[in-house]
């Protein structure tokens, strides 16, 4: 298949590249490279490049050409990232979905036919005390605009499937990341511990540390999203899947005694009086190895292993904003 990869150069973006090449599909990254393109660079004589914003038709409609499948991505990613700027959050995260889809399902164009979205189980929002595990049935109640936005953007996918025969998308709700990437994050909760033990020797837990955090592996994540789109379209039209692992449901204090186990010269520091992120929610993610037969690999301890390791031997500007989401200016 010939994919365009939306955000196809950033964390999960290049991952996917990668995977997409090793099981011979002819991937086309279409991105706006707000950090470079220093993470496709392994594949650039293997893979096309469309360089171009999401909430623009004219460049949508000529990434298009030829494409089988669309896999998307392309957003701004976390909750401070979106406060950054309104504007620009809303015109990428909720508009820019209803632009694609217009773009692959108009009559006036050709049907791409496959479509897989990156949502979040953001969309949970706090449930402690009302659910012990979340399933992809249980009611959505957001709690950030950025969840609120993946909510939106869901409804508009699955919407136009309603009225597009042939059209077949897939809502694939991510659990929370970690782990090295050739366009690494070091602001998702795992690597900023991993990150701070390792700089500074202490990681701080804001509120009582007790909140639930599911956790993937930015390659399992990887995985599932082509192995999602190589499944048959019986077993995945329409339908939403959590990406995620269940032994990696872990509190944020587990989460930092991982780290330490591993650093442990590294503090433990408590902030019981700073407001914390408030999601918090244990997910069920049996549906997508019993539908998909997709399964993670990689534990957190592996991750936080993997991300020191690269730490110590590549000697990059670690404290840049390249690395960190929300502190980039969005337009
Ligand atoms: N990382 C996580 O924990 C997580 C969890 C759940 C869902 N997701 C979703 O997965 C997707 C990818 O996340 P990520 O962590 O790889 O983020 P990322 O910031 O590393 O990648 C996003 C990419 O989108 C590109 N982009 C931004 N605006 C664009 C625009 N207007 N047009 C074209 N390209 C644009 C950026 O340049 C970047 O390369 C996002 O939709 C995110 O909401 C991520």
């Amino acid at each position: 298949m010939k994919v365009l990869v939306t955000g196809g150069a950033g964390y999960i973006g290049c991952l996917v590249v990668d995977e997409l090449l090793k099981h011979n599909h002819q991937p086309k990254v279409f991105d706006l490279f707000n950090w470079g393109k220093e993470s496709i660079e392994p594949f650039m004589d293997q893979i096309e490049i469309y360089e171009g914003d999401c909430r623009n038709s004219r460049d949508i409609i000529y990434a298009l050409e030829d494409i089988d499948a669309i896999i998307h991505l392309a957003g701004i990613v976390g909750e401070f990232a979106c406060k950054s700027n309104h504007k620009a959050h809303f015109s990428i995260n909720i508009e820019s979905t209803r632009t694609l889809i217009n773009c692959c399902t108009d009559p006036e164009l050709d049907l791409v036919r496959d479509f897989i979205f990156a949502s979040s189980c953001s969309v949970y929002g706090n449930v402690k005390g009302l659910h012990d595990e979340v399933t992809e049935e249980t009611p959505t109640a957001p709690l950030s605009s950025y969840a609120h936005a993946k909510l939106r953007s869901e409804k508009i996918i699955l919407d136009a499937m309603e009225s597009v025969p042939h059209f077949h998308p897939t809502i694939l709700r991510l659990t929370t990341l970690f782990g090295w990437s050739l366009r690494p994050r070091l602001d998702l909760v795992t690597n900023l511990f991993a990150y701070n033990a390792w700089k500074n020797g202490k990681m701080t837990i804001f509120g009582d540390g007790l909140q639930y955090r599911s956790l993937i592996h930015a390659r399992d994540v990887a995985r599932a999203l082509v192995q999602t789109l190589e499944a048959p379209r019986l077993m995945r039209s329409g339908r939403i899947f959590h990406v995620g692992e269940e032994t990696n449901n872990k509190t944020v204090k587990e989460i930092a005694e991982i780290v330490q186990s591993q650093l442990p010269s590294a503090e433990i520091e408590m902030n019981p009086g700073q407001p914390s992120d408030r999601r918090d929610y244990r997910i069920n993610c049996r549906k997508l190895k019993n539908i998909i037969g997709w399964e993670a690999a990689y534990s957190v301890e592996d991750g936080i292993k993997e991300l020191i390791e690269n730490l110590n031997t590549m000697d990059w500007d670690w404290e840049s904003e390249r690395y960190r989401n929300h502190l980039f200016r969005y337009v």
